[in-house]
């Protein structure tokens, strides 16, 4: 069934655990992240990003449908969220296309103006019954912007700034920069558990991990133990599902029907988002 993303970070944080948000392009991501899910027996959030939105000609909405339908007959709860929002049109869009939460990304802007403009979308997304997340310190790696040193005055968050941005902004969850990147496909990032433990006192709300492929098995299940409570993964699908069609097409040059190579693809992405959702639920904190 459709639930709502608020519902799962909640029950989540409640059992000191973390749900997995999968960032979806395609609608066999749609059907691979429910069949993961289902086959590990857990919740999921789906998560369409801005960028995938640009990717799909610009229009929200047909994926959006699609992914909707498919949470409404999956057999274990599914939340749509939309992801790395900048644009402020998109931004609006959320409520009609089934969300029920957003990510607003103003963490390229400065302290102050990302507080204010984070302020102004999360007093509108309550008023719209939505749940928001934001993003302050910098997680690097994201398309079109400049690559970010990971250890570079602001890069990572500041457990004093995010108390005050938090109470500023009164946002429902914080994505927090300690050390993981966006699109890495290698699994090799080191998070700063320590800054994750004085994030984790400083603040009441529910922290979320980005760029989570490129985090090793450990280091999630330390994450989680920390006080992670959402765990977004979206290149690790990607790489599943691109290795899988590349290596049916490399034996089957003959292959012609789309079917052959995106159900091949489909499955390695369905095994990868269980073998992810295993992990997450070996993990408990405190
Ligand atoms: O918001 C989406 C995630 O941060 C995904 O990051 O593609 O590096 O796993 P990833
Ligand atoms: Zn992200």
């Amino acid at each position: 069934p459709l639930v709502t993303t608020g519902e799962l970070v909640g029950w989540a944080a409640g059992a000191r655990s973390a749900v997995a948000a999968f960032n979806i392009i395609t609608l066999e991501h749609v059907e691979a992240v429910i069949a993961g899910a289902e086959s590990a027996g857990a919740p999921v959030v789906l998560q369409v990003s801005e960028n995938a939105v640009k990717f799909r000609y610009g229009r929200l909405l047909p994926l959006a449908r699609a992914a909707v339908a498919a949470a409404e007959h999956a057999d274990v709860p599914v939340a749509l969220h939309l992801d790395h929002v900048q644009s402020a049109d998109l931004l609006r869009q959320a409520p009609e296309a089934g969300f029920s939460s957003v990510m607003y990304d103003a963490a390229r802007l400065s302290y102050a103006d990302n507080l204010a403009a984070t302020r102004a979308a999360a007093d509108w997304a309550h008023a719209q019954g939505l749940w928001i997340e934001a993003e302050l310190g910098q997680i690097g790696g994201k398309a079109g912007l400049p690559a970010l040193d990971a250890h570079a005055p602001g890069a990572r968050t500041d457990p004093d700034q995010a108390h005050d941005f938090v109470a500023g902004t009164e946002v429902d969850a914080l994505a927090v920069a300690i050390g993981s990147a966006h699109a890495m496909t290698t699994r090799t990032a080191t998070l700063d558990h320590g800054l994750l433990k004085r994030l984790s006192a400083a603040l009441t709300v529910p922290l979320v991990l980005h760029g989570s492929s490129g985090v090793p098995d450990d280091g999630l299940v330390a994450a989680v133990a920390g006080g992670i409570a959402k765990v977004n993964v979206g290149t690790a699908l990607n790489a599943a599902m691109t290795g899988a069609v590349r290596d049916f097409l490399a034996t089957h040059p003959e292959a012609v029907d789309s079917r052959k190579y995106l159900s091949v693809g489909r499955d390695a992405m369905a095994r990868e988002v269980a073998r992810i959702i295993g992990v997450l639920g070996g993990a408990r904190s405190g």
